[in-house]
């Protein structure tokens, strides 16, 4: 069962308040609306035209240098539209010579935080041994990381959230080193609130650890592969990458 479709059919996320899905035509509308919102572009954002940060301060140049990229998923499909987003971004940035580390977060194992506070006293550390103690290290000596994930009820997967919380123990570390980021997410309604919350945190992520946004790519309505396969999304990725 489709629960939330991308045409046609009830969403539990629908467009508008009676409930019912948007047409592809809504879907059309919209989407221009946010190609004109974000200046031509489907690579928007924080960063909009690359030339500005969350704060509205110039983000520096990258000068040509490569950067070693830690891209982060959260989706368990291995084949689904986020999935898609990663591979295109990853190509585009391969393409400039950038190194790329992925961590597939739904395929590997990562236990949530426990809040035991271990990592407190023992500098660091983490009482859980599993995946975070080979992701974790990869992070700390990246130059930039890149959330995608599918949007669930308004938020990251469980699965990415599990990561991001399980920087906790090297929470200072990370506030010690500035890193470069991206995001990309993917869903399945075309409502016009729906990435308002993964925005938001985004943001908080980005003032609080300090992150420095190059883009971030919102596909809407795309339930599945076949719906974001032929929109402009894929490509906006790629581009992404292929700017840094
Ligand atoms: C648990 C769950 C929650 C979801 N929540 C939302 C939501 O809040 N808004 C939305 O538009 N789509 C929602 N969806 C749909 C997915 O975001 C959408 O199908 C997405 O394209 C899946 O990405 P993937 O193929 O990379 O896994 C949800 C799907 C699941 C399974």
């Amino acid at each position: 069962m489709n629960r939330f479709p991308s045409s046609g059919t009830r969403s539990l996320f629908p467009e508008n308040s009676a409930g019912t899905s948007a047409t592809h035509a809504d879907h059309f509308r919209s989407r221009r609306f946010l190609l004109k919102l974000l200046g031509g572009s489907l690579v928007s954002g924080l960063s909009a035209s690359a030339t500005a940060s969350a704060a509205g301060l110039p983000l520096s140049s990258n000068k040509g240098k490569t950067m070693k990229i830690v891209v982060l998923t959260g989706s368990p499909h291995r084949r689904g539209t986020s999935a898609l987003l990663a591979d295109e971004f990853m190509a585009g940035a391969s393409a400039r010579g950038h190194a790329i580390v992925r961590f597939d977060a739904a395929f590997e194992k990562v236990g949530p935080c426990l809040a035991c506070y271990y990592c407190s006293e023992h500098a660091g550390e983490c009482v859980q041994r599993d995946a975070m103690q080979k992701i974790l290290p990869e992070i700390l000596s990246a130059d930039m990381i890149v959330l995608v994930t599918p949007l669930y009820f308004f938020s990251m997967t469980a699965q990415l959230k599990a990561v991001i919380d399980r920087m906790m123990p090297q929470r200072d570390a990370l506030r010690q080193h500035p890193m470069k980021s991206a995001m990309l997410v993917t869903c399945g309604s075309d409502t016009s609130w729906n990435m308002d919350a993964i925005m938001a945190q985004y943001k908080a992520l980005l003032r609080y650890l300090p992150w420095e946004d190059q883009g971030v790519v919102l596909a809407k309505h795309v339930f599945a592969r076949k719906d974001i396969e032929g929109t402009e999304y894929p490509a906006a990725a790629r581009a992404l990458g292929m700017s840094l």
